[in-house]
């Protein structure tokens, strides 16, 4: 089955304004942490994405009442009547996302109990959840590996614990706040990760009354408590969303305003930006991306952790890359096979190259295995459309820039996928005027 199908007429600059809302990797955790309130919760800047409705369902099969109001991206969230819920029924609804793996914190205190499925999620490498489980270990849950999936239970409660992250997963820093805030005694994290996303997080869980505090040396300290109420938040814009049309500008010789834009999120994505030749301003509601005219300049990047450039703003950049004057090099060092959606490139005349080697920068985990994770990207080639298929969200994303920075017609397979994370992907692009027709 088709799971959504575009037809893209590329070769014409995006230009308009568009508005992004609350960030992806933030919305679905700040949901979650409800759970953990006494009383309601509301979140504004809600974007309408897929994650989204896949965390709202969770909560309802788990007695939390949900009500949200796309117009004004309101989220109201009463956890008042929690309630365990049938494994099956978790895992037919976890469907894609990776989300159903922080439940089991706010689960555990609440219920004693908590069920992972088999986690889905981009499939940009293995995507193992060892330092989640490690961790709930640590506070005092019991660890249960079932044929459908995780059964997890703390028949004695929940208590702070201290934690050596090997990487400072963005993930395994959530669970362990999630889990924390509400264990009895003190927690300490020790090299977690400290995205703008975590620090919105830690700024809800402050609101509903945790003891959270985050070092210099990326430790953070967490002091147990007794309850936490509901909370009143405004989500931070989505950053990747934001870099991704920015990508999309410079791909397409365009001039696109991203409303609610904040730059203090994109500071390493702007220099980038900049490097290779693409202008933008920054207003007070948002950020302005440009091409100026000009060659783009071929450049090195490494992906990294806070506050290096992020691993999701790599595959829209490459796009873009593509029309840069020599070679760039790109070194994925977050995700062992991120660079899958550059076949699709290379159908399109693109001239990219993938190595095992780490190149440009320094030695990763990946560098003496047999990841393909750096590219070295030839430019400027001219790109034409062919029919191509979506492998992932941000591999998507990228393929629709390059179909429409391309000459031509292109059809764009799974386009669906881009919902999980891309709010209103197609009446965006009908206001940056480009002309793309869904046919399925
Ligand atoms: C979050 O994924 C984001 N997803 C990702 O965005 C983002 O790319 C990533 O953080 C890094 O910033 C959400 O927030 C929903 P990690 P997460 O745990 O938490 C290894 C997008 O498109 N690891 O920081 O899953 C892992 O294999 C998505 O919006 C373990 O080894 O990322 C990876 O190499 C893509 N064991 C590295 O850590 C574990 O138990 C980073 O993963 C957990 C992670």
């Amino acid at each position: 089955m088709v799971d959504g199908l575009l037809q893209v007429e590329g070769g014409r600059p995006l230009n308009g304004e568009i508005t992004v809302r609350g960030a992806k990797n933030l919305v679905p955790k700040a949901m979650v942490a409800a759970l953990l309130g006494t009383t309601p919760s509301v979140l504004h800047n809600v974007p309408l994405i897929r994650d989204v409705d896949v965390v709202s369902g969770l909560l309802s099969l788990h007695g939390v009442s949900v009500d949200y109001d796309q117009a004004e991206g309101v989220l109201r969230l009463d956890p008042s009547k929690v309630e365990s819920a049938h494994m099956a029924d978790i895992d037919a609804h976890a469907g894609s996302s990776r989300i159903p793996i922080l439940f089991c914190g706010p689960l555990l205190h609440r219920l004693g109990e908590a069920f992972i499925p088999d986690l889905g999620g981009c499939r940009i490498g293995d995507r193992p959840i060892d330092f989640h489980l490690d961790i709930l270990r640590g506070f005092g849950a019991i660890v249960d590996k079932q044929p459908q999936g995780i059964r997890l239970t703390a028949p004695d409660g929940l208590h702070g614990t201290v934690i050596d992250l090997p990487y400072p997963s963005v993930g395994a820093t959530e669970q362990t706040l999630l889990t924390a805030v509400r264990a009895e005694g003190l927690t300490e994290l020790r090299g977690a990760a400290v995205e703008p996303e975590i620090m919105d997080l830690v700024d809800v869980l402050q609101k509903m009354g945790a003891v959270i505090s985050v070092d210099t040396d990326r430790t953070i300290h967490v002091e147990g408590v007794d309850e936490l109420v509901g909370y009143n938040h405004r989500a931070l814009p989505d950053r990747i969303e934001t870099a991704s049309w920015a990508s999309a500008a410079l791909a397409t010789h365009g001039d696109v305003f991203v409303h609610g834009a904040h730059q203090s999120d994109m500071t390493t994505f702007l220099n980038i930006f900049r490097k290779v030749g693409g202008a933008f301003d920054v207003r007070e509601d948002g950020i302005r991306f440009y091409h100026p005219g000009g060659d783009l300049k071929s450049i090195v990047v490494e992906t990294n952790v806070h506050p290096g450039f992020m691993t999701d703003w790599q595959q829209p950049l490459v796009v873009a890359l593509t029309q840069a004057e020599g070679l760039s090099i790109v070194h994925e060092t977050v995700y062992e096979n991120r660079f899958g959606f550059t076949g699709a490139l290379r159908k399109m005349g693109a001239t990219i190259q993938v190595y095992r080697e780490c190149l440009g920068g320094t030695a990763c985990r990946f560098g003496q295995r047999n990841f393909y994770h750096s590219a070295v990207i030839s430019g400027p080639t001219p790109l034409h459309g062919a029919d191509i298929v979506v492998p992932d969200l941000r591999g998507g994303f990228s393929h629709l820039i390059a179909a429409l920075a391309a000459e031509g017609t292109s059809r764009v397979e799974g386009v669906n996928l881009i919902d999980r994370g891309y709010e209103h992907f197609m009446s965006k692009l009908a206001a940056l005027d480009a002309n793309v027709t869904r046919l399925a």
